[in-house]
């Protein structure tokens, strides 16, 4: 388990490269992946027998490529979060399954790819079942279920209980094997996903629930799946959850399956946040520094249109200042850190609720970066166009080398898909 992290409040680099370079060369706001915190996090979880990486966490390409080179398989959400496994290199169809598609509805798009690449579907919805079935009769499937509660760091990242639209309910397992079976469909496997930022108790709890589930589902059940969830500590002095025992109750669980239905039972795991988190930093310019009565603002060129987990779930990030005249024994200050957005909710310090709240950071500058930490995870793949913002770049550090992974968006790019009615 690696140790409680200590976030500094100055920083002059990221895994060796200079800050400052990096800006100068990329520009702001830029989004930098550190690609050896990839690998150590896969390597954390090297117990489980599958690590499937939840695309929705971090897109980009270069990013699923890595993981694919650290033997990392993916689960997917959308049609085109398939297609960008497979430009990354991924194949569509293998045993185990590299894509899984875990949903609770077809789009049109979504079905007809699946159907035709035959990639694996993680079924979430008893529809799914039927609308599968008609079109791929034959084929193996999973199904998420729902086991009745959940938890998460915010009540929006809960996916588990009846407040949620997620899964197939518990209750309805055996209907949906029946149905499953009445469309010649072989259910091989079952998943559960409790949650996002969930904590060892409740995630300890879905060991249960999937023993009882998979007991009644019967030996054709051949995979389980312990979902993602697994939290990052955000702050200092938080610490990592127990790997170690979070794998001992899964593989326990595996085992008393594996002695039940008399063969092996594949164990996989489905972590987002905890494989990516940590590798991402969001380096901004301070562009405006004001007092507003007797609080003091640091007005950055990034907003939520780059990173909105503050303004979603006041989610908490780790920041730093890059001093640009080297000195790093700066007074520190309460400071509310903002961005550009022409809305009053674009403040990256933050509760849920919308409450503001300062953040204790070193005096700064107009021109100074302020880097926005452990912001890998739902930065870049949640970003969005809004003010007409482009879409920020992303860069990645590998073996000593920044690499432009995604070029900042241009004009021309964002008004492309728009026409003027003659
Ligand atoms: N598997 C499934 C089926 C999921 O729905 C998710 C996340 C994961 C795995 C990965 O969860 P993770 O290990 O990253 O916690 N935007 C929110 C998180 C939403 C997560 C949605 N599903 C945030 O920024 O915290």
């Amino acid at each position: 388990m690696p140790t409680a992290p200590t976030y500094p409040t100055i920083r002059t680099e990221i895994a060796g490269a200079s800050v400052a370079k990096l800006a100068s060369e990329f520009g702001t706001p830029t989004f930098v992946y550190d690609a050896a915190v990839i690998a150590r996090r896969m390597a954390d979880l090297a117990a489980f027998d599958v690590v499937r990486y939840a695309v929705k966490a971090c897109s980009n390409l270069a990013v699923l490529d890595r993981i694919r080179r650290l033997g990392g398989l993916v689960d997917t959400v959308s049609a085109f979060e398939i297609r960008r496994a497979m430009a990354a290199g991924y194949a569509a169809r293998g045993t185990p399954p590299p894509i899984v598609f875990t949903a609770d509805v077809f789009d049109a798009a979504s079905l007809d790819l699946v159907v035709r690449e035959g990639v694996h579907v993680n079924c979430g919805s008893p529809d799914m079942i039927d609308q599968y079935g008609r079109l791929a009769s034959g084929r193996a499937i999973t199904l998420r279920i729902n086991p009745g509660f959940g938890h998460g760091h915010s009540r929006k990242t809960n996916t588990g209980g009846d407040q949620s639209k997620h899964g197939i309910w518990h209750a309805e397992l055996g209907a949906c094997l029946a149905r499953a079976k009445k469309h010649g469909l072989d259910v091989t496997g079952l998943h559960m996903h409790i949650g996002s930022g969930a904590d060892m108790d409740h995630l300890a709890q879905v060991c249960q629930a999937m023993e009882r589930a998979a007991l009644e589902a019967g030996p054709g059940i051949h995979s389980v799946s312990a979902g993602g969830g697994l939290p990052i500590p955000y702050q200092s002095g938080e610490s990592y959850v127990d790997l170690a025992a979070y794998h001992a109750l899964w593989d326990a669980t595996r085992k008393r399956l594996e002695q039940s239905f008399g063969h092996a039972v594949r164990l996989e795991v489905e972590p987002g946040r905890y494989l990516v988190a940590e590798c991402g930093y969001l380096v901004t310019e301070i562009r405006a520094v004001k007092r507003q009565g007797d609080r003091l603002f640091y007005l950055v060129d990034a907003g939520f249109n780059n990173l909105a987990r503050p303004i979603l779930y006041g989610a908490y990030h780790p920041m730093s200042i890059v001093p640009g005249d080297g000195n790093a024994n700066r007074p520190e200050h309460d400071v509310i850190v903002g961005g550009p957005l022409c809305e009053s909710g674009d403040v990256f310090t933050q509760e849920e609720g919308g409450y503001v709240v300062p953040r204790r950071l070193p005096e700064a500058a107009v021109g100074e970066l302020l880097v926005i930490e452990c912001a890998g995870a739902y930065g870049a793949a949640m970003g969005s166009n809004y003010n007409s913002k482009p879409m920020a770049a992303e860069v990645l550090l590998l073996d000593g080398r920044a690499r432009l992974v995604r070029r900042r968006q241009t004009f021309e790019e964002l008004i492309q898909a728009e026409s003027i009615p003659g």
